[in-house]
């Protein structure tokens, strides 16, 4: 058994099973999205059945005799276009087949930019449609017809949208119940309050001459909490001011950023 046998398989015992997300990806490159999330933590959760991930190949709907997907732009240009054909075709075969038509989000250096609060709203879905472009992207008739959500993972752009999906589902996935181990974990690290993390140390408690900070060794619960904090608040001024602005903050933390912000 290949491991695309695998991943049919275990879409099928997902299928089975109450899934917490299911993901399906229309790419010309099932491959590479396959491969890339099948490790570590999402690999896991598909195992226990908590996530699915289903690509979709839009060659796979060519009604070309070559398979072609692409071809020149109306009134010139460089490069190739997606036809809207294959693309609409992909994900209404997808719709029969679940009996409804999930959010569509297409992967866009146009589109509004992927940050945590998003990834929250998304996470409270069932079902989420994944559209990857290449060339110089996909007929506008398509998307006007499809698409629901236009996202970017930044200000840069890729050859494809198959990173960027990839970057979603491994952000959204670790917010579906049941994906990390521990609960608390989603909560508490960076963004969450708008703060960045505070540092972390583990064993040897001297390294290299450095010592880790006398008050994680102390096991005084309290103190660990309000160092833990006041350093969210230190790096957050230091690396990403920007985010200080929706940070919310006790009296006695605002008079702490104050006396930081004299420094
Ligand atoms: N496709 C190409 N570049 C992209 C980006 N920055 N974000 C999302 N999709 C893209």
């Amino acid at each position: 058994m290949c491991w695309k046998d695998c991943w049919t398989f275990k879409l099928e015992k997902a299928e089975g099973k109450e899934t917490g997300m299911n993901y399906y990806i229309l790419t010309l490159f099932p491959d590479m999205v396959l491969q890339g999330l099948n490790t570590s933590i999402i690999g896991r959760a598909m195992e226990k059945g908590i996530l699915s991930i289903e690509a979709v190949n839009i060659r796979d709907y060519s009604r070309d005799k070559h398979k072609h997907v692409d071809d020149a732009p109306y009134g010139g240009g460089a490069g190739m276009v997606m036809q809207p054909g294959p693309v609409c075709d992909s994900y209404e075969d997808l719709c029969h087949r679940l009996g409804k038509r999930p959010r569509v989000l297409y992967m866009t250096p146009q589109g509004k930019v992927f940050n945590q609060t998003i990834a929250e709203e998304l996470a409270k879905e069932k079902d989420l449609v994944f559209l990857c472009g290449h060339y110089e992207g996909i007929d506008e008739r398509a998307l006007e017809l499809i698409v629901t959500d236009y996202l970017s993972i930044g200000d840069y752009v890729l050859t494809g949208g198959e990173l960027p999906a990839m970057v979603m589902i491994d952000c959204i996935s670790r917010l579906v119940p049941g994906v990390l181990n521990n609960d608390v974990s989603a909560e508490i690290e960076s963004f969450h309050d708008n703060l960045l993390e505070y540092p972390q140390y583990t064993r040897p408690e001297v390294y290299e001459g450095k010592k880790v900070p006398e008050v994680l060794l102390s096991g005084h619960h309290k103190n660990i909490e309000i160092w833990r904090r006041q350093q969210s608040i230190r790096r957050t001024l230091e690396r990403r001011p920007d985010l200080l602005k929706e940070a919310s903050l006790s009296p006695g933390e605002e008079a702490y950023l104050k006396e930081l912000t004299k420094e």
